[in-house]
């Protein structure tokens, strides 16, 4: 049985868009199927990509409203959607407790630095600004702590050629892109094949 999935994202939603790539056409295709793409911005970039490539998108704007009001809105519409896998890509905010709760272990986000040395924003500018040879991708499940949950792959990228932080990112994230997918092949797959040998 396929997984449904919900991508989350707030922004260009670069790797949102491979992951739907991969879904149609390859490495994640008979995995698993797009429900929607979820921002918490109505102005994102990849809101409008998801649309083209047809899949449904929801907004529940976070700007102005208090957070307790926002997680609260954002947590019955995913209590209500009841996706399988919640796909962080992007995302900017906190994944509140009872969500994490409500989905444990099927939350999963990518983030651009090794979750062990740095956590939050900026990864990319981290490893530049501390003249690093290569950083570690990390994909690891969401917990309450901020990129402290459970590590499900990491990949380790050269930059040590990279004379600009724009160099970087963008060296980083065409790693990213094929990464992110290949790690959720793997949990997709995992899953799939102990539920089919429980019968
Ligand atoms: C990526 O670098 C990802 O690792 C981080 O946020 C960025 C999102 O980029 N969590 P995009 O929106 O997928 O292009």
């Amino acid at each position: 049985m396929k997984k449904k999935i919900a991508i989350l994202i707030s922004g260009r939603g670069s790797n949102m868009k491979t992951i739907i790539k991969n879904v149609e056409d390859s490495i994640l295709k008979e995995l698993c199927e797009v429900m929607v793409v979820f921002s918490n911005k109505k102005d994102a970039p990849g809101l409008e990509i998801a649309k083209s490539l047809g899949i449904s998108t929801k907004v529940i704007e976070s700007k102005g409203k208090k957070r307790s009001t926002y997680n609260k809105l954002l947590f019955d519409y995913l209590d209500e959607l009841n996706p399988d896998y919640i796909i962080l890509a992007g995302y900017m905010k906190i994944i509140s407790s009872d969500v994490v709760q409500r989905f444990r272990n099927r939350i999963i986000n990518i983030h651009p630095a090794d979750t062990a040395l740095h956590q939050g924003l900026h990864g990319y500018e981290w490893a530049f600004e501390n003249k690093m040879e290569s950083t570690k991708i990390t994909v690891h499940f969401v917990d309450e702590e901020l990129d402290t949950g459970k590590v499900i792959a990491k990949r380790e990228v050269d930059i040590s050629d990279c004379g600009t932080i724009e160099e970087v990112e963008q060296k980083g994230l065409k790693v990213e892109h094929q990464f992110y997918s290949e790690c959720l092949k793997k949990i997709l797959t995992t899953e799939h094949t102990e539920s089919t040998e429980n019968g």
